[in-house]
């Protein structure tokens, strides 16, 4: 499994252990999260704090143990979650090495303690919550809503066929968790300038929109040596997608349209 970077401001120092609210109704079933401890405006280093949870008294999700040691041992942990169902991309985080949600990862498939740091290669904003301002930005800059020029048929919506519809699989589906992005070594060293995989695959969403009318203007705007160019392929991106998508092969058809619309 690929350890991925810490964060950046990352001189980690040991932190407190907090034990099991109840270790001898265990029955063995202790589990030890260390988990990235950081608060920017404190001064401090950041440091890896360890929790034990009780599993028997716990849901099987690391957001369920995430939950439990707010609830009961530090209520200063601080991270994002929502939905608790993979839809909302909140709660992405890197667990034990690989990026995900930890609403989604089963704490039974991990073995030994388990890690948990913020993305890498982000910015720290407290504790397991990353500054996504930057990614949010990149994501603004495609533009990401339908644009038209013809005018509106009457009466009736823009339609599309089932196969145009299609094409939108595998695109529509991105919840924006960035576990793609910052699991990206091109992303980590350009991501001022690089969009990354999830914002290209959101640039590509819009492209292969049947109903968009802007297709020219939205090349324009990616052929840049940075902004599209910095992906060599390296596939960190699939491997670590929640969704099962592919950006991949998304920045590989946006490169494609680029060469076609040149020849
Ligand atoms: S395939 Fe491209 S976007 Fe995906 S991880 Fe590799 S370099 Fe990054
Ligand atoms: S492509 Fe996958 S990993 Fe990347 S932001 Fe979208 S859902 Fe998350
Ligand atoms: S809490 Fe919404 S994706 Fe995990």
């Amino acid at each position: 499994m690929a350890e991925f970077a810490l964060p950046k401001n990352s001189r980690v120092t040991k932190g407190a252990h907090y034990p099991a609210s109840n270790p001898a109704a265990a029955k063995g079933r202790l589990k030890t999260f260390k988990i990235y401890r950081y608060d920017p405006d404190s001064g401090e280093n950041p440091r890896y704090d360890s929790f034990e949870v009780n599993l028997d008294d716990c849901g099987p999700m690391v957001l369920d143990a995430l939950i439990k040691m707010k609830a009961e041992q530090d209520s200063s942990l601080t991270f994002r979650r929502s939905c608790r169902e993979g839809i909302c991309g909140s709660c992405s985080m890197n667990i034990d090495g690989k990026n995900g949600l930890a609403c989604t990862t089963a704490i039974e498939d991990m073995k030994g303690d388990i890690r948990i740091t913020p993305l890498p290669h982000m910015d720290v904003v407290k504790d397991l919550v990353p500054d996504f301002t930057h990614f949010y930005a990149q994501y603004a800059s495609i533009k990401p809503w339908l644009q038209t020029v013809t005018p509106e048929p009457a009466g009736k919506e823009r339609l599309q066929s089932p196969e145009d519809r299609a094409k939108l699989d595998g695109l529509y589906e991105c919840i924006l968790c960035a576990c793609c992005s910052t699991s990206c070594p091109s992303y980590w060293w350009n991501s001022d300038k690089f969009l990354g995989p999830a914002i290209l695959l959101q640039a590509y969403r819009w492209l292969a929109d049947s109903r968009d009318e802007m297709t020219g203007e939205r090349l324009d705007n990616l052929e840049d040596p940075f902004r599209l160019y910095r992906c060599h392929t390296i596939m960190n991106c699939a491997n670590v997608c929640p969704k099962g998508l592919n950006p991949a092969k998304a920045i590989a058809e946006i490169k494609k349209m680029e060469a076609e619309r040149i020849l």
